[in-house]
């Protein structure tokens, strides 16, 4: 007989799932797993044996009834298998012995649609749906990742105690994040990179929209990467250095740092620098797809985001980039002589489209909330990215405070802090857009996120043009600066051309 010892349960053991439950039994919980294949559960368990101090309270099970027979109701089950399809199959096999009131909680990328599908589904049967965003990769989900989840309330609060002693903690002063933990040594203290988001599918939305944010962090990183090298003429090594110095202060992330250790890194089988050696083809999963998507579906221009969606789907045309590049002609490049003077002015073209990068992201979750009856606290979402997550920086805690200072913000550039920076910095942005432009030189997202800012800082444009345009082919009828709002006409542009009212 199965005997009921494990404080909560995890379904599926590829890398996630094996980190994520290994930092549950280092904080003293005992965890019952379970993999669909059980070859791959006798593995991590024999693995856990040799190598992992707190293997006593990984508790393996072959069968699907006598896993959740374990746990401690009402029970705790985390899923960490393969979003979409796989999540929906597992929750089937888990249902017939499931009892009211146990909560199953999603870890996965999964589709917020999905979860608040499944959550609806769940909670008619008497089960309760967590959806939680698990930012932070294999390290992150090991020794403390960012958790976004949601869900009903009440299941939260079963979830909450385990989900603080997870999550990444970031320092209460500083907001750095706290290193130093050791498998069966969890940092002790600190803020946890946890709370709770909202209801039904909200987490798995907002660690959507970190995902897109992730996306357009690393293009613009590549862009000042690729301007350094084709503009500038540096090597690798000097281009790490140059990150590792901007990680020194306001530009200071974890992509920025792992970029200054990547461009440092020599190839094992040539010794050259490894980057050169790698094929410019970037792959995606589908997560800043989804949040281009969504921007354009709920007309919130995310135009940065989706630039850098589409910059990973140009890098995938490889072939064809080769066959073209033997037939379309730019300009010839000229390297600039003056490197400290434009490597100063890619910083501010990097840390200027990083604000409007994050502006966007923010305005995204903003609309979704309306959409989705979600009441997200835009201040708490910032400060829980301040550790753990792929885009951990030091620039949350200034999203973190511009919030503070007004939790209405409508756009993240018009708070003090961003708008005195982008002020600042937006004279080299424009000459780096340019001087890329006069060179051949693609940089989308540096591009877009600067268009952004000139579109969303213009009282006019010309949009008036396209109204009338709208009108002439299609009677779409325009507004009238004269007017107000609301009030909409028509010119009949090839009859007698006067204007009526609608
Ligand atoms: C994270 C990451 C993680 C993963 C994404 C991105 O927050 O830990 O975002 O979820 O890296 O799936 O994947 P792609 O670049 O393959 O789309």
């Amino acid at each position: 007989m199965t005997s009921t010892v494990a404080d909560i349960g995890l379904i599926g053991l590829a890398v996630m799932g094996q980190n994520l439950a290994l930092n549950i039994a280092d904080h003293g919980y005992t965890i019952a797993v379970f993999n669909r294949n059980p070859d791959r559960m006798r593995q991590f368990i024999a693995h856990c044996a040799q190598h992992e101090p707190s293997s006593e309270r990984v508790i393996g099970f072959e069968s699907l009834a006598d896993f959740v027979k374990a746990i401690k109701r009402p029970r705790k089950i985390v899923l960490l298998v393969k979003a979409g399809e796989a999540t929906d199959a597992t929750i089937d096999a888990l249902l017939p012995y499931l009892e009211r009131g146990d909560i199953i909680i999603d870890g996965g990328n999964a589709l917020w649609t999905d979860t608040i599908r499944r959550e609806k589904r769940l909670s008619e049967l008497g089960f309760a749906f967590i959806g939680s965003g698990v930012s932070g990769g294999e390290t992150g989900a090991r020794f403390g990742p960012s958790l976004m989840p949601s869900g009903t309330l009440e299941a939260w609060k079963q979830l909450e105690p385990i989900w603080r002693d997870i999550a990444c903690k970031v320092d209460p002063v500083t907001g750095k994040p706290i290193e130093g933990a050791v498998p069966g040594k969890p940092v002790q203290g600190g803020v946890p990179c946890t709370a709770y988001i909202g209801t039904n599918g909200a987490g798995h939305y907002v660690k959507m929209v970190h995902n897109g944010i992730e996306y357009i962090d690393m293009q613009l990183i590549c862009e000042a990467y690729w301007l350094m090298k084709n503009l500038l003429g540096m090597n690798a090594e000097e281009m790490g250095d140059v990150f590792a110095l901007w990680n020194e202060a306001e530009l200071s992330s974890f992509l920025i740092e792992i970029t200054a250790d990547i461009l440092r890194q020599k190839d094992p089988e040539t010794g050259a620098p490894i980057v050169d050696s790698i094929l410019d083809t970037a792959g995606q999963k589908g997560t800043g797809q989804w949040t281009a998507a969504n921007a354009l579906a709920l007309g919130i221009p995310a135009n940065a985001i989706a630039e850098a969606v589409f910059a990973r789907s140009l890098s995938a045309l490889k072939e064809e980039r080769v066959a073209a590049s033997q037939v379309l002609q730019g300009p010839p490049i000229r390297l600039e002589s003056d490197r400290a003077k434009w490597i100063q002015a890619i910083r501010d073209a990097l840390y200027c489209s990083k604000i409007c990068a994050y502006a966007q992201g923010f305005q995204l979750m903003a609309e979704a909330q309306k959409e989705y009856d979600w009441t997200l606290d835009f201040g708490s979402i910032a400060q829980i990215w301040r550790g753990g997550c792929i885009i951990r920086a030091r620039f949350l805690q200034k999203i973190t405070d511009a919030y503070a200072r007004d939790p209405g913000l409508k756009n993240l550039m018009l708070d003090d802090y961003f708008r005195d920076a982008l002020h600042k910095g937006q004279q080299n942005w424009r000459e780096v857009v340019a001087l890329a432009a006069r060179n051949g030189i693609p940089v989308p997202a540096f591009g877009s996120a600067l268009a952004y800012f000139d579109g969303y800082r213009s009282a006019r444009l010309p949009a008036n043009l396209l109204q009338a345009q709208r009108d002439y082919f299609g009677a779409h009828t325009y507004e009238r600066v004269d007017r107000p709002r609301g009030q909409f006409f028509h010119l009949d542009w090839s009859g007698d051309r006067r204007q009526s009212m609608t």
